[in-house]
């Protein structure tokens, strides 16, 4: 049976998450016969659908970005419809991948609790969740700087095939420290007073004509 694997990005294929679950099947397919189906949620918004597709499943990842500390709101919407599964006996296990731009993997933390629970009531075995900070960029990034973390997502995919489980020691791996180091929080202060840590996101704000919209408080 294959992996199922659902892409929480909006972006969906052309999105981080989709070049580190890219990795993670070639290692997970790699020298057997295992198959792994990727579902995008942006484009699979049936719940019916991913409902069926979930509850047949013997084992599903769910991938996506950290959003605002939490999830995008297309994986929020996929969650939500499976609570009829809720304590359903013969559920997938269940693992995760969430990524996220600040580098820090304390960001994902409370999300990662989440999902431990999710799982739980779902009465899914808990897999594990992969978490990765500083993602944002790598598809801009030359291969010498995304190498090793490819590689990492790959050896993750190859013991899954033969544990269906995430190896804890490439978790760590990934995870080296959960907030930047001193020397690095100060390189970053430095940065920010001449303007550069700010020159990507406004790059993005002016692409999508949303420079002007920067202030804005619809809520307020
Ligand atoms: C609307 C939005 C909200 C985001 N919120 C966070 C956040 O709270 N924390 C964080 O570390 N990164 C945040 N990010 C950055 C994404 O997690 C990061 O860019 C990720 O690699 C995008 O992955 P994707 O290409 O698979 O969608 C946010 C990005 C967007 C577009």
């Amino acid at each position: 049976m294959p992996l199922i694997i659902f892409n929480g990005s909006p972006r969906g294929k052309n999105s981080n998450t989709t070049l580190l679950m890219d990795q993670f099947i070639a290692g997970y397919t790699h020298g057997n016969d295992n198959q792994a189906q990727v579902h995008y949620l942006i484009h699979t918004k049936d719940a019916d659908k991913n409902m069926e597709l979930f509850q047949d499943a013997e084992n599903v990842i769910l991938a996506f970005p950290l959003y605002t500390d939490a999830m995008p709101g297309i994986v929020k919407h996929f969650i939500e419809a499976l609570q009829p599964l809720c304590g359903r006996s013969g559920n997938p296990r269940l693992g995760f991948v969430v990524q996220s731009g600040f580098p820090e993997p304390h960001h994902c933390r409370f999300v990662e609790a989440y999902l431990q629970k999710l799982a739980k009531r779902l009465g899914c075995e808990y897999l594990g969740t992969i978490v990765k900070g500083g993602v944002e960029g790598i598809q801009m990034m030359p291969p010498n700087m995304t190498r090793k973390l490819f590689k990492t997502f790959y050896d993750l995919g190859v013991f899954f095939a033969k544990y269906n489980a995430f190896s804890s020691e490439l978790l760590r791996e990934l995870t080296p420290r959960e907030n930047m180091s001193w020397l690095r929080r100060t390189i970053f202060r430095i940065l920010n007073l001449t303007g550069l840590t700010n020159f990507y996101w406004n790059m993005h704000l002016k692409k999508n004509n949303a420079w002007d919209k920067r202030f804005d408080r619809p809520f307020a």
